[in-house]
């Protein structure tokens, strides 16, 4: 099935007819089971869904960190199944931010060095005090303006999520992927940080594809879409 935007000109994401199988103790499994989903520009989309009904295996593939097993995912036009390792990397770095559950912060790196460092990575021609000015500018745009020097061990849990927020913004990038970025913050904190989440993403235009269990969550996006044994639907969720 194909879910189109209400604006159906160009798309940040185009996923058709997507599969996704694995081989596990040498019988197929198979996850995806031709998932198709289109994304316009600034469009907010949110997937709910029972526990491994695939969700977090389609993100990889739209992230180019898992390949498809048919089907063609396209973001930003180009089909990622044409890029190889080095390409795809190039394509993570310039065209998207990731926000996962665990924060996968850098322990030994301050906040301020791990959202300097995605930037650095991404944008090697700005110098180090460009550099540094952008992440302290990310890190003030969550919130954290006066954390810079924390490393991860000294920030809270809804702190240590900010600082990946801010990581993943502080490239600009057109597309924002999100897997449960809440799953390990109370609700308080995890409403904050969301919060923040949806003010950035409206604000810059970035196109989001966000996973939640959260339907107060999910409410706020453009769409919602559910994933339910590899396929994706319009139907209400039932979790
Ligand atoms: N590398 C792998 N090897 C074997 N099975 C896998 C692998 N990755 C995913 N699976 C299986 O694929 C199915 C979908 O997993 P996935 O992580 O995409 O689910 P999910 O919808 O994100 O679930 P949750 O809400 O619990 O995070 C699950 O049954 C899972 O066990
Ligand atoms: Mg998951």
């Amino acid at each position: 099935m194909d879910f189109s935007p209400a604006n159906d000109g160009d798309r940040i994401i185009d996923a058709v007819d997507v599969t996704y199988s694995l081989d596990v103790a040498s019988r197929p499994l198979h996850i995806l089971k031709g998932v198709s989903l289109r994304v316009a520009p600034a469009e907010v989309v949110a997937i709910v869904g029972p526990s491994g009904s695939g969700k977090t295996s389609f993100l990889m593939l739209l992230a180019g960190l898992e390949r498809a097993t048919s089907g063609r995912v396209s973001v930003r036009g180009q089909d990622l199944s044409q890029l190889g390792e080095d390409g795809l990397a190039r394509f993570r770095r310039k065209s998207l931010g990731i926000v996962f559950q665990s924060f996968h912060l850098i322990p030994s790196l301050t906040a301020l060095d791990n959202v300097a460092l995605a930037l650095e990575i991404a944008s090697p021609e700005l110098t180090m005090k460009e550099i540094r000015a952008a992440a302290a500018d990310a890190l003030a745009a969550v919130g954290l303006g006066k954390r810079l020097d924390h490393r991860p061990t000294a920030l809270s849990g809804g702190e240590q999520q900010r600082v990946g927020l801010a990581r993943a913004m502080v490239t600009n990038p057109p597309l924002l992927l999100a897997d449960e970025p809440t799953g390990n913050l109370d609700q308080e904190t995890g409403a904050m940080v969301m919060d923040l989440m949806f003010d950035l993403a409206r604000k810059r235009k970035t196109a989001v594809v966000m996973i939640t269990h959260d339907p107060g969550l999910a409410s706020r996006a453009d769409r919602v879409l559910t994933m339910m044994q590899g396929e994706l639907t319009e139907a209400a969720a039932v979790l």
